[in-house]
């Protein structure tokens, strides 16, 4: 039995689970949301470091054979660290400006990633290995996630936040877009609103959910044979309103999945 467990500070990592499903249905996975302490984007370094660490070990001692770290914020600041504290398999995210830089026509790439990303070395060192021909629009988009994690990704004073966040990349006149945090795929109509159809929208899920494949394949980490695999989700915050928003957000049929829901205790 292969058990997957996917982790972020909220509802972001739901892009990932979603994804997961669709390319791995028959594994169970955890799926644990920290929503009490979202947004991670907007605190310290040293802070998302020790708590993502905690949680990434919590994951592992309910004996995850893999975690996906579905939060570019925590794997910008604490991927190394959870790596080198354990020997599970462990996949992170990072913004896509490699296929972004690729893919764009005229060379003007946004950002749209959390401050702490934007601010991260890990993020500056991979930027700085792209050629320079390429110009990178870094937007912040604080405010956003608070607002997707209180449900309200729809509405309209989501709309306005972001019209003024994409402002300077719309300026620019980017044409592509990089998604560089795990709940701004839940923005995509919006985006799309504001943007309009022929922006090219890079987000990395499909990608993420591939080099988990390809990892469990080359440790030989197999599921054992069912279709559907079981669900858990773990919220630091509501357990049933993490269940509820996962249903509302995820385009997977979760009711052919076997579904649990916990409280998450204290977490050293
Ligand atoms: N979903 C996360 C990310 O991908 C973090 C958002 C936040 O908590 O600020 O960066």
């Amino acid at each position: 039995m292969a058990l997957i467990g996917v982790f972020d500070s909220g509802v972001g990592g739901l892009s990932i689970l979603d994804e997961a499903l669709r390319q791995l249905p028959q594994n169970d996975y955890i799926y644990l949301a920290d929503s009490a302490n979202a947004p991670y984007g907007e605190k310290s370094s040293e802070w998302i470091a020790k708590r993502s660490l905690a949680l990434c070990n919590y994951l592992a001692s309910k004996g995850c054979d893999a975690i996906v770290v579905a939060c570019n914020t925590a794997t910008a600041e604490a991927i190394k660290q959870i790596r080198e504290s354990t020997s599970v398999l462990i996949i992170g995210v990072e913004p896509g400006i490699k296929p972004a830089a690729m893919q764009s026509q005229n060379n003007i790439v946004g950002i749209l990633a959390t401050e702490a990303t934007l601010k991260s070395d890990k993020f500056n060192a991979l930027i700085n290995t792209l050629p320079n021909d390429c110009q990178f629009i870094k937007q912040a988009g604080p405010g956003l996630v608070p607002l997707i994690e209180s449900g309200k990704a729809d509405s309209e004073e989501t709309l306005e936040l972001l019209a003024k966040h994409l402002e300077p990349i719309q300026v620019a006149g980017a044409d592509t877009l990089v998604l560089g945090c795990t709940h701004y795929p839940f923005l995509r109509k919006a985006i799309r609103k504001l943007l309009g159809e022929s922006i090219i929208i890079i987000d990395t899920s499909d990608a993420v959910v591939r080099q988990l494949k390809r990892q469990l394949e080359s440790l030989n980490i197999k599921s054992d044979g069912k279709e559907h695999g079981s669900m858990l989700f773990i919220s630091s915050k509501d357990e049933a309103i993490l269940m509820s928003m996962a249903q509302d957000l995820m385009s997977a049929d979760l009711t052919l999945h076997s579904i649990e829901a916990n409280i998450l205790g204290e977490v050293r």
